[in-house]
C-alpha cells in the first residue's frame, strides 16, 4: 500500500503509517504534477495548498482516500470523489482550539491597540497616553456561528468578563446556550447589541458577505470586527469603508476575500486593523493533532474501517470502484 503525502505534515503521524505502509513525502506535488504522479496511490495526504481536482482523481487509480490535513474541504473536489468512490476525511476538530485563541488574540490585540503601540515603541515613540484602551471585561461579544470554534470562543470570551451572545441558524437555542452563549434569534437582533463582533460560520452562499454594509451600519459605532472563518464571509469593502470612516473602530481579519492577499491590499494601510494572513488555525498543537487525526483515518480507510470524519458518507459501505 502506498501513502503519497504532499504538504508538511507533523512526523508523529506519518510514522504511524510508516509502520505498515510505504510514505512517500513529496512537497513538490502540492502545486506540480499531481496528475502524472498519483496513479500507484491508494491514500493521498494534503493540507490546503493541494488542488484536488477531478483531474487528479481521474488519474488515481488506485485512490480510496484523500485526506485533508485540517478542517476545510475547499480545495478538494468531493463531489468528484464521491463519483469515484474516493472517501475524504478530514480533522474537523484538529484546529479548533488554535482558531478560538486567535480570534482571542485578536480581540485582545486591538481593545489594547497592541501592534500600533509596538509600532510606534519601535519607531522610537515612548507615548503612553496616545495608547489608552479599552477593558473587554464587561462587553458584549456577538458571535455569529456558535459551532467547533465559536463555542470555545463563547468559553474564552466568558472567561474574561464578557457577555457573551451567540446567533447560530442551525443549532437550536437551548444548544447555543450549553454553548456558553446566550441565544438570539437572527443577526439583525445581535448587530445592535454588540461591542465586538465575530465571525464563525462555513463558507455557503449563505454566509457569503452576510457582513456587508448593511450589517455593519447596524452594529455600535466603535464597535471591533473580527473574522477567522473565510474571508468572503464579511464584504472586505465594506469593512475597509466602516473603518476609514471610524464606522468600525477596529477590525481583527485572519481571512480574506482573496488569498493569498495581494500584498497591495488597501486594507492593510489602515492603521485601525490587524491582520495576520490566514494562521489561526497554525500551531504546534494543531499540526500534531491534524497529523494524528488524519492517519488514524487512513489507518481506518485501509484496515476496511469506517472513517470517523468522512466527509461523503455516501461512498460508504460502497467500495471504491476501482478497489
Ligand atoms: N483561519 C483559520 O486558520 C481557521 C481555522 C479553523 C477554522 N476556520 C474556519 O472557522 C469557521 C468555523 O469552523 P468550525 O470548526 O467552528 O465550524 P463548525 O461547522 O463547527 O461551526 C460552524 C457553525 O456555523 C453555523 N452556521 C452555518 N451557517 C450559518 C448561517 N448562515 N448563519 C449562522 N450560523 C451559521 C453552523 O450551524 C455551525 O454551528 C469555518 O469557516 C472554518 O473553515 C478557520
Amino acid at each position: 500500500m502506498r501513502v503519497l503525502v504532499t504538504e508538511k505534515l507533523s512526523e508523529q503521524g506519518l510514522e504511524l503509517l510508516r509502520r505498515d505502509f510505504q510514505v512517500d513525502v513529496r512537497l513538490e506535488l502540492a502545486t506540480g504534477a499531481l496528475v502524472q504522479e498519483i496513479g500507484p496511490y491508494e491514500a493521498l495526504i494534503v493540507r490546503s495548498q493541494t488542488r484536488v481536482t477531478s483531474e487528479v482523481l481521474d488519474a488515481a487509480e488506485h485512490l480510496r482516500v484523500v485526506a485533508r490535513a485540517g478542517i476545510g474541504l475547499d480545495n478538494v473536489d468531493v463531489d468528484a470523489a464521491t463519483r469515484r468512490g474516493v472517501m475524504v476525511v478530514n480533522a474537523p476538530q484538529s484546529n479548533v482550539i488554535s482558531a478560538a485563541e486567535h480570534s482571542l488574540a485578536l480581540m485582545l490585540a486591538q481593545a489594547r491597540s497592541v501592534p500600533q503601540a509596538d509600532a510606534a515603541l519601535k519607531a522610537g515613540k515612548w507615548e503612553r497616553t496616545a495608547w489608552e484602551g479599552v477593558e473587554l471585561a464587561g462587553k458584549t461579544l456577538g458571535i455569529v456561528g456558535v459551532g467547533n470554534v465559536g463555542r470555545r470562543v463563547a468559553r474564552f470570551a466568558g472567561a474574561i468578563g464578557m457577555r457573551v451572545l451567540g446567533y447560530d441558524k442551525y443549532v437550536p437555542a437551548e444548544e447555543v446556550r450549553r454553548r456558553g452563549a446566550e441565544p438570539v434569534g437572527s443577526l439583525e437582533e445581535l448587530l445592535p447589541q454588540v461591542d465586538v463582533l465575530t465571525c464563525h460560520t462555513p463558507l455557503t452562499p449563505e454566509t457569503r458577505h452576510m457582513i456587508d454594509e448593511r450589517a455593519l451600519s447596524r452594529l455600535r459605532p466603535g464597535a471591533i470586527f473580527i473574522n477567522t472563518s473565510r474571508g468572503p464571509v464579511h464584504s472586505e469593502r465594506a469593512v475597509f469603508e466602516a473603518l476609514v470612516q471610524k464606522r468600525l473602530g477596529a477590525a481583527g481579519l485572519d481571512v480574506f476575500e482573496q488569498e493569498p492577499s495581494p500584498v497591495d491590499n488597501p486594507i492593510f494601510n489602515l492603521d485601525n486593523v490587524v491582520c495576520s494572513g490566514h494562521v489561526a488555525g497554525v500551531t504546534l498543537e494543531a499540526n500534531r493533532e491534524a497529523s494524528l487525526q488524519v492517519t488514524a483515518e487512513i489507518l481506518r480507510v485501509l484496515r476496511g474501517e469506517r472513517p470517523r470524519d468522512l466527509a461523503n458518507p455516501e461512498v460508504w459501505p460502497r467500495p471504491a470502484h476501482r478497489r
